[in-house]
């Protein structure tokens, strides 16, 4: 059975709107899926949405329900994920949700399972738990009773639960992570991890709460009085919604999972947790667990509970959806934090997509008209010996190379700069070859070699964005009036020079980025 290229995004806790740090990952993953299936792969895009805990519950509550209502609360808030992801061109093949009922069995079913292998006891919890970060901390970890992670006041614990023999993996997982250097990434991260785990005694995981403290939650199977830990019922959506225990046909075809794709803030989880889970369970790791960095606003990570919220509606109502999407894979490298400010979305508009792209395409299209009646010209006999045409077929030549180099590494921001580097060397040999000279000076083949050269240049980059900036892909190719439906053109087609067609009409449109500053 053939493997099929599976990635995954977090599961978004939907106790309010998604904010600019949920669509950046989710943007990630779909330029990742993408490209992936523009190789000529099958892929398998799962997203979905967290929808347990005492964090919805509360705000289930807050938002004027009440206790036992929690459904009609998740079945509202997860529309606006799905609503905003429709607008994000946001292409996945499946969206889970763990109030489904195939996720729901499928914790019961794994429950179950490490009970009976007995990785799971019951003793009594006093310690700690942050409800905004769903996270028990000990006594030791969190000695003033502050959560070490977003440095709020944490509820004080005292009752009887179930555990999950964590601390049996250690040794193991230690020795796992050395030796698969891809399984967590970037190395940075992968450091901080070995680092945590070689000089801390992994505490076994507390897996359950109390009804009579928190009555949303999966039940547990062979305990009606507690729910599920959140944490543990939701990581398990990797696998269930792969079709482990149900489809089991389907999840030999996906599993391993090729990447995790997380922010850093849920590392412990997807590093330490979601392995042991795996390894007492039997099966196999997943490839690769990406953590990328925050965007940070005024110093800040941006949350819900920190008030610093960016809208990402209000980023699409006023710059529309590949502004957005370009905005956000080109300006840090994946892996590292960036500050989120609104100028910058502005600036990286006026240059990178109207100064460099938007412009080599009207350009283009303009000379098309001018000189050849809007039709692509034909290759002529003569040698193309127009000045820069070299650098041109250099840059093309390169690209598809540098791309794959990237996009192996999750670099999407080096991926956009090796198509920006193509764009760039195609605006200087405009300047360069001086077509309207050509013209005036009748030279006809050359001018025939430029438009063709700048026409192949505009179909390679047309077809390397269109992973990150789907839809202004569509609009240039519309524009180039390639008659191939552009979904079903694969990213080979950019490791060969030559391929546009002359005596096609061009079908040039009003510029797609016109500036926001006058410069
Ligand atoms: N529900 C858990 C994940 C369970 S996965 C089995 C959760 N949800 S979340 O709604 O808080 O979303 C977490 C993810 O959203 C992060 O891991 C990250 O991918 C993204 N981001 C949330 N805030 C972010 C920033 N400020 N910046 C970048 N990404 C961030 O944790």
């Amino acid at each position: 059975m053939k493997k099929i290229f599976y990635v995954t995004t977090p599961l978004y806790y939907v106790n309010a709107d998604p904010h600019i740090g949920h669509a950046y990952t989710q943007i990630a993953t779909d330029a990742l899926a993408r490209y992936r299936k523009s190789l000529g792969e099958e892929v398998f895009f799962m997203t979905g949405t967290d929808e347990h805990g005492e964090k919805i519950e509360k705000a289930s509550i807050e938002s004027g329900l009440k206790k036992g209502d929690e459904k009609s609360f998740v079945d509202d808030i997860h529309k606006r994920f799905k609503d905003l992801w429709v607008r994000l061109d946001i292409r996945y093949d499946f969206f889970i949700r763990t109030t489904d009922k195939e996720h729901e069995d499928a914790v019961k079913h794994i429950l179950d399972e490490l009970n009976k292998k007995g990785d799971i006891y019951k003793k009594k919890y006093t310690g700690y738990f942050c409800t905004p970060c769903e996270m028990f901390w000990s006594k030791f970890q969190a000695k003033d009773g502050i959560c070490p992670d977003c440095k709020r006041p944490l509820e004080s614990i005292d009752e009887n639960n179930y555990f999950f023999k964590l601390s049996k993996y250690q040794k193991w997982l230690i020795e796992y992570i050395e030796k698969n250097a891809d399984f967590i990434k970037p190395s940075s991260r992968r450091n901080e991890v070995l680092g945590l785990l070689k000089h801390n005694e992994l505490i076994d995981l507390c897996i359950t709460r109390p009804k009579s403290r928190l009555g949303w939650g999966i039940e547990v199977p062979f305990d009606k009085d507690y729910v599920v830990y959140v944490w543990f019922d939701a990581l398990i959506n990797y696998i269930s919604g792969a079709g482990y225990p149900h489809n089991m046909k389907k999840f030999k075809s996906l599993w391993p999972a090729d990447v995790h794709i997380i922010g850093k803030d849920i590392l412990r989880h997807h590093a330490i947790y979601w392995p042991i889970m795996l390894k007492a369970l039997g099966i196999n790791m997943p490839k690769t667990v990406f953590a990328h960095g925050w965007w940070v606003f005024k110093g800040e990570k941006m949350s819900k509970s920190k008030g610093n919220i960016v809208d990402p509606n209000y980023l699409l109502d006023t710059y529309g959806k590949d502004v957005f999407r370009y905005f956000l894979l080109s300006e840090i490298p994946f892996g590292v934090d960036g500050a989120f400010d609104e100028e910058s979305i502005i600036s990286r508009h006026d240059s990178d997509l109207a100064n460099d792209l938007g412009n080599l395409l009207n350009r283009t299209l303009t000379m098309a008209e001018k000189y050849f009646k809007g039709e692509i010209p034909e290759k002529p006999d003569s040698d193309d010996n127009t000045e820069g045409g070299g650098n041109v077929k250099a840059a093309a030549g390169m690209l598809p190379e540098k791309i794959k180099t990237n996009m192996r590494e999750l670099n999407f921001s080096g991926a956009l700069a090796s198509v920006w580097e193509l764009i760039n060397t195609a605006n200087k040999y405009i300047e360069d070859s001086k077509p309207w000279t050509l013209f005036k000076e009748k030279k006809e083949d050359q001018l025939k070699w430029v438009i063709y050269n700048l026409i192949e240049s505009l179909r390679m980059i047309t077809i390397a964005i269109s992973p990150f900036i789907p839809s202004t892909s569509q609009a240039m190719w519309k524009q180039l009036a390639f008659k191939e439906d552009l979904d079903s053109v694969p990213f080979q087609a950019i490791t060969q020079w030559g391929l546009s067609k002359p005596g096609i009409k061009v079908n040039k449109e009003k510029p797609l980025f016109p500036r926001i500053r006058q410069k």
